[in-house]
């Protein structure tokens, strides 16, 4: 659409407009693999799913359609997790992703709506600032004041319009919110209603609302989840990866995914520094070299397969920019220094021994070693 302007762009949701945005919703991104699940889709389907729970399953976890199609994998893990967590979805009970940073709350959250129904989109994020009224509706002030209280003056919050619609809403970072506020669900998931006592009205969920709520477990000084709140849902907690090929696998794929989409070079999978990146996170997050038989000491911070993730694409994008487009020790090296030595001073004690009594000593490792005591410098 050549003619629009970049304004129009941006303030189109992405029918059209999907190959121009920074970042396209999963359900544009993936549009074509919906659809062909849609339409191979035979078995029973919740009212108002676009698809039934074995093809938002067969979405997230990847498989190969009767016509051939293939469907990418989302979600890496435990195949169990991710039925019952659409299973969930089906019934009256909302659903809670609960991990430690970076196990995929986020993205598994935003492809269930997705797959669920055709739209991620209708998202409150989660903060310690967050008001009742991004939970409930507020007001269109002009409206109110020139009219007075009137549907036309509301402004419905993405919880309300999933209701009146009956779709899926997302809340990110539940246990952010103070707790009165998240206090603000326990109507909306037991009663299925929204009270409007202004108007002395209600907005009645209708069939197919349902709600995803992600929550870290190592936020800390932040609000509990209520014993009353946390009835209302059933929580399913993403792990980890079990393995380092699987864990190696997630990174290739998805900076396989992102570097395309930024235009970068493609760094093989399951790349020596792939690997050396997903090695490292892995020796210093379980404290413990992979031959089990020295114990390290972890860092402060999470060492997550998100920031391995980014660690490798920043790094292609080094090698892009400044090298000859091949990612090697040196463009990971300050990438990976920076996610490991997050508290500058004990940290760095734990980095500089696991540099001189593991990665020095590693067979095949002298490049890293020396890009790492550079990148140190
Ligand atoms: N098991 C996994 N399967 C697929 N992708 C994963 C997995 N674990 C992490 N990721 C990737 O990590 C990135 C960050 O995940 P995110 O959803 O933001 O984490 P969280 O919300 O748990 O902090 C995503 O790009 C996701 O693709
Ligand atoms: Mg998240």
């Amino acid at each position: 659409m050549p003619e629009n302007t970049t304004e129009e762009a941006a303030g189109g949701t992405g029918t059209d407009g999907s190959a121009q945005v920074l970042r396209p919703h999963a359900e544009d991104a993936f549009a074509d693999e919906l659809k062909a699940l849609a339409a191979a889709d035979d078995r029973p389907r919740p009212e108002r799913w676009r698809l039934s729970p074995w093809a938002v399953a067969t979405y997230l976890l990847g498989g190969t359609l009767p016509d051939g199609t293939v469907v990418t994998p989302k979600y890496v893990g435990p195949r169990r997790i991710v039925e019952v967590a659409v299973t969930t979805l089906a019934t009256d009970r909302a659903l809670l992703l609960l991990g430690v940073p970076g196990t995929a709350k986020t993205w598994v959250s935003e492809h269930l709506a997705a797959a669920v129904s055709g739209d991620s989109t209708l998202l409150v994020q989660g903060t310690a600032g967050t008001p009742e009224e991004a939970i409930r509706y507020g007001w269109n002030y002009a409206q109110l004041l020139a009219h007075g209280p009137s549907r036309d003056a509301l402004v419905p919050s993405p919880v309300m319009r999933a209701m009146a619609r009956g779709t899926t809403a997302r809340v990110e970072e539940l246990t952010r919110i103070p707790a009165d506020v998240q206090d603000t669900l326990i109507t909306v998931l037991s009663e299925k209603t929204l009270p409007i006592p202004e108007l002395g009205q209600e907005v009645q969920a209708v069939r197919g609302f349902n709600l995803i709520a992600t929550a870290n477990d190592r936020d800390r000084g932040v609000n509990e989840l209520s014993s009353a709140l946390r009835r209302r849902f059933n929580t399913v907690v993403l792990p980890l990866p079990a393995t380092p090929e699987e864990e190696v696998a997630i990174v290739s794929r998805r900076v396989d995914q992102i570097g395309r989409s930024l235009e970068l070079p493609p760094a093989p999978e399951g790349t020596d520094e792939i690997r050396r990146v997903v090695t490292v996170f892995r020796e210093l997050r379980d404290g413990v070299t992979t031959d089990g038989r020295t114990k390290l000491k972890s860092p402060s911070g999470t060492l997550s397969t998100a920031e391995a993730i980014s660690v490798v694409t920043s790094g292609l994008a080094l090698a892009a920019h400044f090298g000859d487009g091949v990612l090697r020790s040196g463009d990971v090296a300050a990438g990976i220094l920076g996610a490991v030595i997050r508290d500058p001073a004990a940290d760095r004690v734990v980095w500089q021994e696991y540099l001189e009594t593991v990665v020095r000593e590693r067979d095949g490792w002298k490049d890293f070693y020396r890009a790492c005591r550079e990148a140190g410098a």
